[in-house]
């Protein structure tokens, strides 16, 4: 799906995840960062994690995403908060993005692995931009059970893409890094993700009927509902891990 669409589906949500508030809340009370502690969050959408933490939390930050339209909610979501002087929005390629030298406190990118290459190399860009000491928080999907060949062609992706908890746990101890922490969401929390986005679309493709991304956005609809319904809901579970650097 080009930005464009994900920016169309995403219309009516604030948590591009599969995470409620309360999970989002209930993060940061585990992930516990002092008031003053700086915060990167690549990859960060609508700035919801941000700005909350900020509020409830007193953290300062920086996020970086390559979405305007997100970028633009992520500010106004900050000024609605009362943090926007805590917190700065960069429009960037979070792969690429140089986080200077002095590191961050917590460092964190839900549901964006892409932007290393995976979940290994977004990982590493993420520690590279970790003060010593500091907390690191991914967001990633994992397999419930073994899926067939079937399901990974209708969901659009490889076996290997995610393994299951356990082989996640593996994963983060291979990239030197300890798992002290976690929410998941629940079957009915990414439900409430996927199906919003069924609505937002609907409601987008009867306002624009002609619109040149209607075709590419009513195809886009029906397969990310019969494959979620057929499949994923079954399959597929995600995560907040909540990781430091192992001793
Ligand atoms: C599934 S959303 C998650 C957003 C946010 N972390 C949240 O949980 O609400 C993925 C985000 O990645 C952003 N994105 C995609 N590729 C990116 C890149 N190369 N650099 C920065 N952001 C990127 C999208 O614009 C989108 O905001």
């Amino acid at each position: 799906m080009s930005l464009r669409h994900h920016e169309i589906a995403e219309a009516g949500n604030r948590i591009l995840s599969p995470l409620t508030y309360e999970k989002l809340r209930l993060l940061g009370e585990l992930a516990a960062p002092e008031p003053g502690a700086r915060h990167l969050d690549l990859a960060c959408g609508k700035g919801e994690l941000l700005a909350t933490w900020a509020r409830d939390h007193g953290t300062t930050g920086v996020g970086v995403d390559i979405s305007k339209v997100f970028l633009d909610a992520a500010r106004e979501r900050a000024a609605e908060l009362g943090v926007a002087d805590r917190l700065r929005f960069e429009r960037a390629d979070a792969g690429a993005y140089e986080a200077g030298p002095d590191g961050y406190d917590l460092v964190t990118s839900l549901g964006a692995t892409w932007i290393g290459g995976g979940l290994a190399g977004t990982l590493e860009l993420m520690r590279r931009a970790l003060r010593p000491g500091g907390t690191m928080i991914v967001g990633e999907a994992y397999w419930r059970s073994e899926p067939s060949d079937e399901a990974c062609r209708e969901l659009e992706l490889e076996r290997d893409d995610f393994t299951g908890l356990a082989g996640t746990n593996e994963r983060f101890e291979a990239a030197g890094l300890e798992l002290v922490e976690m929410v998941l969401a629940d079957p009915d929390s990414w439900d409430r993700y996927m199906a919003s986005q069924w609505r937002t679309i609907s409601d987008w493709l009867r306002a624009n009927p002609g619109h040149q991304d209607a075709p590419d956005m009513r195809d886009f609809l029906r397969h990310a509902r019969t494959s979620h319904l057929a499949h994923g809901r079954d399959l597929l579970g995600w995560g907040a891990f909540v990781l430091r650097p192992a001793i």
